[in-house]
């Protein structure tokens, strides 16, 4: 299948038959990511997801995010053109595991990323993402400790940015991310003189990139640790000739169009998720054609789970 104009208008007329909303994250395929309804990271699709009043919603990103909109709206029908689209952040922490955390640290809260599965998201005390992972830890109250979960980095930059001592940080990790590695941020950095460094904090690299400023190698305020949102809203106003891009491809489509007079270049240009990557414009086409894959959360677990994810979504920006 062609993602060409003839396909972008049969998935319109099918989305339009079915009442759908076209959700796309942004590390979608640029196709895809064209003929959405909305782009945006994990916290803005969720919070659209939420408001939508269409029928059916038509996640085209990974498994858990499609979760989280049928968490919030259970009444609605949520389609992922494929389920095994899904994401090892995710994969990293299972619910036995959280479980026998908890116990082992009693009046702990819990926050977990939303790169989690719903099971996770019941034992969960309150989600964030990477847009606002820091607010959500400072609603805590300091003196209460923290059980963060699953991604070490993003948990670091979050120890980072607020000082506390109390946050506990599980071992978890994004492949795509922890895979664009410091050295390749610094090789970069050198060759690209002036550049700006827009950074993921799930990355590997988040604390090389603060080392290289420390270091005076890269200014302090070209370096920026941002989630796909804020990297959007960073370039939007930003007066830089050139940013440095450290997180999934896919990101670099948006960025392009939100300022076409930057030149951005990926840090490492094989970082792409090959779970997103399997929303593709043949799979979205079936998806909206045969109404599947229906993505299901059983009842109790999403009762369970809604509370972590509401409180998650009223915070930040
Ligand atoms: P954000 O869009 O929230 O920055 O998340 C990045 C990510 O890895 C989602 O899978
Ligand atoms: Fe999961 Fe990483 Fe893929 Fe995002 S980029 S969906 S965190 S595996």
């Amino acid at each position: 299948v062609e993602p060409d104009a003839a396909w972008a208008a049969q998935v319109r007329e099918l989305a339009a038959r079915r009442g759908a909303v076209l959700l796309a994250h942004n590390y979608q395929l640029p196709a895809i990511q064209d003929v959405a309804d909305h782009v945006g990271d994990s916290l803005a699709l969720s919070r659209i997801a939420a408001e939508s009043d269409a029928g059916t919603i038509v996640f085209c990103g990974v498994h858990f995010m499609a979760e989280t909109a049928k968490i919030l709206s259970p009444a609605k029908t949520v389609l992922i053109p494929d389920e095994r689209a899904g994401c090892s952040l995710a994969d990293s922490i299972d619910a036995a595991q959280l479980r026998a955390w908890k116990a082992e640290n009693p009046g702990s809260v819990v926050v977990s990323y939303v790169n989690t599965t719903a099971e996770v998201k019941a034992l969960t005390d309150i989600c964030c993402t990477s847009s606002n992972a820091v607010e959500v830890i400072e609603s805590i109250s300091p003196d209460t400790p923290v059980l963060f979960l699953p991604d070490q980095f993003l948990g670091a930059h979050v120890q980072r940015r607020t000082g506390r001592t109390n946050i506990q940080v599980w071992a978890g990790e994004c492949h795509v991310h922890a895979g664009i590695n410091g050295d390749e941020l610094a090789a970069q950095v050198r060759s690209h003189p002036g550049a700006e460094l827009y950074v993921h904090p799930e990355c590997g690299c988040a604390t090389s990139a603060l080392y290289l400023a420390g270091e005076g190698i890269v200014p302090d305020e070209k370096v920026r640790i941002l989630s796909t949102g804020g990297m959007l809203t960073a370039a939007r106003a930003s007066s830089a000739r050139q940013v440095l891009v450290a997180t999934e491809v896919g990101m670099l489509h948006q960025l392009r169009k939100a300022a076409p007079e930057i030149d951005f270049q990926a840090v490492n240009d094989k970082a792409s998720c090959r779970y997103m990557k399997m929303i593709t414009p043949a799979a979205l086409l079936r998806c909206l054609v045969e109404g599947r894959d229906e993505v299901h959360v059983d009842e109790a677990t999403a009762a369970a789970a809604r509370g972590a994810v509401e409180r998650m979504i009223a915070i930040g920006t």
